[in-house]
């Protein structure tokens, strides 16, 4: 799930250790609307793709063969682009290959791959608004001051990366004179740590939007851990709460409350 590549799931090994082969060896390409792509990947185990989006999309097609994987993008659009990793897991390499197929518009610059809540984890961590044409001018912003964050890494095919405080980000995409702004991604801590989305912000309804939206986003099936220390937010609000997440029983009087780490 995505929360989890976000939380720091893009290993990176040195060049020297990694035995995967990919076919064509770029690690990025760059494509036209409605164009084919293949991209082969060879290890020395079972091997498999994984998608910048959560869920299977029109166009995208992986092929598991055993030590080899084929990715095949058909009749691709900019929704295609991002970041694609193929992984062996008894080695826990990857290889990574950023595929972009540039939208037209400004509608069409920032791929909506990611529910807008991240949940940090480590000290790092990735805003990951990631956008269909790497020559665009991207920048983050805090918000609501509108404050540019300055000494964070972006790559295209990625977003954001470096340390994150608790609140919430829009990045903005320019080319020329034309710009476009990318959906609100709210950071907050999940271990021992408190997000600043209190429930009088006006920022609330729109966290709770957003958090509705990373928990509809979980496998049917799937049992959802509960982490993260929001009684002190959401205390009072237990109505509030119940709606977002579904959970008719859950106690939000205890210490341990809220939100699918969809791991
Ligand atoms: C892409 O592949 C499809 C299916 O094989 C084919 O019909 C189509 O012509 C191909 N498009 C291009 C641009 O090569
Ligand atoms: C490719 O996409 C275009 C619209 O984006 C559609 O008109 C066309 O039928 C599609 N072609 C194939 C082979 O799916
Ligand atoms: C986090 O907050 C500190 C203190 O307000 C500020 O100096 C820093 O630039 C902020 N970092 C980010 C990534 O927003
Ligand atoms: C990106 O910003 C740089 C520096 O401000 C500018 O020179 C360049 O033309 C911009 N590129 C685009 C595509 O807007
Ligand atoms: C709950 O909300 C009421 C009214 O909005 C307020 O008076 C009360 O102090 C709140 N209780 C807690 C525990 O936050
Ligand atoms: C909810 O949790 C609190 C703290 O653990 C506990 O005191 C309370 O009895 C629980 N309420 C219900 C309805 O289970």
């Amino acid at each position: 799930m995505s929360i989890c590549l976000s939380a720091g799931a893009f290993l990176v090994f040195p060049q020297g250790g990694v035995s995967l082969e990919l076919q064509p060896s770029s690690s990025e390409v760059l494509l036209n609307s409605n164009s084919n792509f293949t991209v082969v990947c060879s290890g020395w185990s079972q091997v498999t793709w994984r998608l910048p989006q959560d869920s299977q999309v029109d166009g995208v097609i992986v092929e598991n063969q055993g030590s080899s994987s084929i990715l095949k993008l058909f009749n691709a659009t900019w929704r295609n682009s991002g970041r694609y990793t193929c992984e062996e897991a008894s080695s826990y390499q990857s290889r990574e290959v950023d595929i972009f197929i540039p939208g037209q518009s400004p509608e069409e610059w920032f791929v909506p791959l990611f529910p807008g809540v991240v949940m940090k984890e480590a000290e790092e961590d990735t805003i990951p608004c990631v956008v269909s044409d790497p020559r665009l001018n991207v920048s983050l912003y805090e918000r609501p001051s509108r404050t540019p964050v300055t000494r964070m890494t972006y790559e295209p095919g990625r977003g954001f990366t470096g340390r994150l405080n608790d609140t919430s980000y829009v990045c903005l995409a320019a080319h020329g004179d034309q710009e476009t702004e990318s959906q609100v991604y709210y950071v907050f801590s999940i271990v021992g740590g408190q997000t600043e989305i209190r429930s009088d912000s006006t920022e609330y309804p729109a966290f709770l939007e957003s958090l509705g939206g990373v928990v509809d986003g979980a496998p049917t099936g799937d049992s959802t851990v509960l982490l993260g220390n929001f009684n002190a937010h959401v205390g009072n609000d237990s109505d509030t709460w119940r709606g977002v997440i579904g959970l008719p029983d859950l106690n939000l009087s205890g210490v341990l409350s809220v939100i699918g780490l969809l791991c």
